[in-house]
């Protein structure tokens, strides 16, 4: 019983957690990386989240591999989530998965790394080419305070992919006509901070002097600076150096003089769920959104990294309200279960009392039928005869006695032991009995059968057998007509 009320609450919960807060629809993300700035993304679209509870989310990151982030896409495909978000890592090689997954059916939303052509449903990022201007005018400015020739050497992202490439060209054809003053020297360091640091170190060993470095990424600009400054010859502060992303480990590094700037290249996750949940709800959303870009410095950046603590700090306590309103949701549930379950209990409860009192009476009234009305019967019979019929009944009644088992006893043989014809007999039987001759002497039979079942050990077979009756299918049919249910011994 126990085990059964457990099982029954169980269930119960189980069907009221899933059915209450179930979300409706499956958002897989694609990131081509996990670092600082992909983290921030994650945090925003988690945030978003908060804030829709028809969706989730299932992210998984390709650490830089275009095969991995092809395969990952396209088990999401498999897998057919509602909507992918994807920031593809090299844009050529992992289009073909994007196309695949928008031509399943499955709307695409592109972040951050647009990829070409028209398969895809949504794209959110930053404007690449225009923070490639932003390096140019910068590298003007210091050219300019300079007075002569100003060497660069440009640490760029993953080659191959959409930011490096459009950085790379807007900061190129911005400085077109000034290519004697300013000189670009480009290395690679794949949007990662050790691999900068690693480059710009050999690069600074080997080559001529460099006044300015700009990095593809915050990230790269650290590891450019702490190679500056473990360079002989050069020592911190010695190179002007620029970053790309203004993460939070970007600002605090402009705020310590680690490095001069940084643009701006917003990730915003919260609008890349918004614009989800807007597709899948069918509503209108923002097909192209280019995120504008701007310079940071030393000035700019200390109430920017207090603007971030304060999102920080909103994030956490959002994430707080969420944990106790998610235990609170839960405690509810339990309870709603707890009711719910003693409720069905207590019907079962009520159901099987009622049951058990049907079968009862049921019961009981065969037994009446069975041993009780036999006797009233025969009381009423003898009330009802007059002392004539009462002789009659009783010469009756001892022949028919006398020959059940006697299977050619007849009707005709009853009448012409009483000295009666055929006619006479019936209308006398049916005087005193209120039945037929027949039938008189059946249930006279089948009221020794019940004897016989329930003194003896004969088997039912037995009984039909030595009453005379044609098979014991026959008898058990007319033991049920007669006493209510089948025959039974008890
Ligand atoms: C992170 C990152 C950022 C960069 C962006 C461009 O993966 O490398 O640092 O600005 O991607 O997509």
């Amino acid at each position: 019983m126990r085990n059964t009320i457990v099982i029954l609450q169980i269930c119960i919960l189980a069907i009221l957690g899933l059915s209450s807060c179930q979300p409706r629809f499956r958002i897989g993300v694609s990131q081509c990386l996990d670092d600082a700035w992909r983290q921030k993304m994650n945090h925003e679209m988690q945030r978003e989240l908060l804030l829709h509870p028809e969706l989730s989310m299932y992210t998984r990151i390709a650490y830089g591999s275009n095969e991995l982030q092809c395969a990952q896409i396209d088990s999401f495909i498999a897998e057919r989530v509602d909507l992918l978000i994807v920031s593809p890592n090299e844009t050529e090689a992992v289009k073909p998965a994007v196309s695949r997954a928008y031509r399943a059916g499955i709307p695409v939303i592109v972040a951050d790394r647009r990829v070409t052509g028209n398969e895809w449903t949504a794209f959110i990022g930053g404007d690449n080419y225009a923070v490639g201007e932003l390096m140019a005018q910068w590298l003007r400015g210091l050219q300019s305070a300079k007075g002569n020739t100003l060497q660069v050497l440009e640490v760029t992202g993953t080659t191959g992919s959409a930011p490096a490439s459009l950085r790379h060209a807007g900061m190129m054809d911005n400085l077109a006509d000034s290519t004697s003053e300013i000189v670009i020297n480009s290395i690679t360091g794949n949007w990662y901070q050790e691999n900068a640091y690693t480059i710009v170190s050999e690069f600074l060993k080997y080559n001529k002097r460099i006044d300015a470095i700009v990095a593809h990424n915050d990230l790269m600009a650290i590891g450019a600076s702490d190679a500056v400054r473990d360079s002989k010859g050069y020592g911190e502060g010695s190179v002007h150096i620029m970053g790309v992303d203004c993460i939070r480990l970007g600002l605090l590094a402009i705020a310590d003089g680690k490095i001069d700037c940084s643009a701006t290249y917003s990730s915003r996750g919260d609008m890349l769920i918004e614009t989800a949940a807007n597709i899948l709800a069918h509503k209108t959303f923002v097909r192209d959104t280019v995120l504008q870009t701007m310079m940071i410095d030393a000035a700019s950046a200390r109430p920017m990294l207090m603007e971030y603590n304060a999102r920080l700090h909103d994030l956490e306590t959002l994430q707080l309200v969420q944990v106790q309103s998610d235990q609170r949701w839960r405690k509810m549930i339990f309870d709603r279960a707890v009711l719910i379950s003693i409720v069905v209990f207590f019907f079962a409860l009520l159901i099987m009392a009622f049951g058990y009192i049907f079968f009862r009476q049921k019961k009981l009234q065969s037994e009446i039928k069975r041993e009780i009305l036999p006797q009233l019967e025969e009381m009423q019979e003898a009330v009802n005869l007059n002392h004539r019929d009462v002789a009659f009944a009783e010469r009756m009644k001892q022949i028919v006695n006398d020959h059940l088992t006697d299977p050619n006893f007849s009707v005709e043989d009853l009448g012409s032991m009483l000295q009666l014809s055929r006619t006479q007999i019936f209308r006398r039987v049916k005087a005193v009995t209120g039945k037929g001759p027949l039938e008189y002497i059946r249930e006279c039979r089948l009221k020794r059968a019940e004897q016989l079942l329930q003194t003896t050990d004969m088997t039912i077979q037995q009984v039909a057998n030595e009453l005379c009756f044609s098979s014991p299918g026959y008898f058990t049919k007319c033991y049920k007509d007669y006493f209510g249910t089948l025959p039974s011994k008890r």
